[in-house]
């Protein structure tokens, strides 16, 4: 491309595109990072000041992550709650961005089979008995009763979350979080009406969608993290993720898809490919890593754009909702091909933590390359701040509630 055409496309591309019933200054979204910076599981002004930096750097929407839906749906510690009682701190949030001029998307999630006892006091749940590889622990069969609770208190924290003024809620119905572990046939081993099938198995995805839909109505837009595949022999493939795409896509309630691969529950490396720092990982985390590593977490080299293979399979299927291409974004060139490819949006993660102003930078200067080399030590800051080791502490800003 020569220089003339490079800045019209550079100009066509970062133009305002509309999501659902909003529409985003930027068609570049912050992927969800779990921050880590809510210890009381509020808002605080560090996790405001660290997604200041990625709209001033030129993303259309952000993703504040993870946000559980209630206290036993933690992850990992430091996470939000999405709950009524932390309404006044999400919305200077919001405000904070929309003031900054761009959007906020929630990713609000139930952690199933990945919570520990440790974070949220009580035994994890699992669609059926299941022991964690990882961790060690065993996961307990949710009952009928819960699915139904599960289900109202997710409807619950994305009206919490339209009330908050969000522009956008993400259902993470991927990486083997509760959800996205009912699609795998190697967790959900079901009898009854949630196990079997592909449609019984995107059951229990379907009416939580439905339920978010029916609440929020076009109050904000509506996203779905899903799972393409996820590395594990017997779980999640695109044979399958493709069908249970179909089913949500039909509901016509799913405005977006976020494709992703990978899960935390097991060859953890399949989700972000790239080096594995194993003694920063087993040093911030109980279980088996120190031992087995590699063998559990897998080792995946790094390719730019590694899930772009996978996400070409939806876009014959998906005929209602747009898709967001993520993983491996870098520069321009990323950026350019995903639109080229049809993609309607592209997510960034790693690329972001290390250079927030990444888009501003592009649109100066497109022929830039990025600066994050995949190194993946960010990875194991979940478990306290998340960071880049490369760039600014954001752990300096208070961690106060506001
Ligand atoms: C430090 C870190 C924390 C993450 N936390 C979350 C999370 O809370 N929820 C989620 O869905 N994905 C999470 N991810 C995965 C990213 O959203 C994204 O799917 C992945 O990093 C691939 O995109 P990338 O190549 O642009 O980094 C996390 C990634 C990193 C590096």
């Amino acid at each position: 491309m020569n220089t003339e055409n490079i800045h019209q496309s550079v100009a066509q591309i970062f133009s305002p595109t509309k999501l659902g019933p909003i529409t985003l200054p930027t068609p570049v979204i912050k992927a969800a990072t779990s921050e880590g910076r809510s210890p009381e599981g509020k808002v605080t002004q560090a996790l405001i000041d660290f997604h200041l930096d990625f709209i001033k750097g030129g993303v259309g929407m952000t993703t504040l992550a993870y946000c559980a839906i209630s206290k036993v749906g933690f992850a990992t510690p430091g996470e939000i709650l999405m709950a009524r009682e932390n309404i006044e701190g999400l919305k200077k949030f919001t405000q904070a961005m929309h003031d900054a001029g761009g959007l906020a998307s929630a990713q609000l999630g139930h952690a199933g089979p990945l919570a520990t006892k440790q974070i949220t006091g009580y035994q994890p749940i699992a669609p059926s008995k299941f022991m964690n590889p990882t961790s060690f622990q065993t996961r307990r069969e949710i009952t009928l009763k819960e699915i139904e609770e599960i289900t109202e208190q997710f409807a619950e924290a994305a009206e919490v979350a339209a009330d908050s003024g969000f522009d956008a809620v993400e259902l993470h119905f991927g990486h083997l979080y509760l959800v996205s572990a009912f699609m795998s046939p190697w967790i959900n081993k079901r009898k009854d009406q949630y196990g079997g099938s592909i449609e019984n198995r995107t059951r229990f995805a379907k009416e939580i969608l439905l339920k978010v839909k029916e609440r929020v109505k076009d109050r904000l837009a509506i996203i779905i993290k899903l799972s393409m595949d996820d590395g594990i022999k017997g779980s999640i493939w695109l044979d399958e993720s493709t069908q249970t795409a179909k089913i949500l896509d039909e509901t016509g309630a799913v405005d977006a898809f976020e494709l992703t691969m990978g899960s935390s529950v097991a060859k953890q490396m399949y989700l972000f490919h790239g080096e594995a720092d194993i003694d920063g990982m087993a040093a911030t985390q109980k279980g088996n890593l120190k031992w087995f590593g590699k063998k559990i977490i897998g080792e995946y080299p790094y390719k730019d754009l590694y899930m772009l293979e996978a996400a070409r399979q939806f876009q014959p299927i998906v005929k209602n909702a747009k898709l967001i291409l993520l993983g491996g974004i870098n520069d321009f060139s990323h950026i350019s091909q995903a639109f080229r490819e049809g993609f309607h949006f592209v997510a960034i993660g790693r690329a972001l933590l290390r250079e927030p102003e990444i888009i501003n930078n592009i649109i100066k200067n497109p022929y830039k390359s990025g600066l994050c080399i995949h190194c993946n030590k960010c990875m194991f800051s979940v478990y306290s701040t998340i960071n880049c080791v490369f760039t600014k502490d954001y752990a300096t800003s208070s961690q106060k509630a506001v």
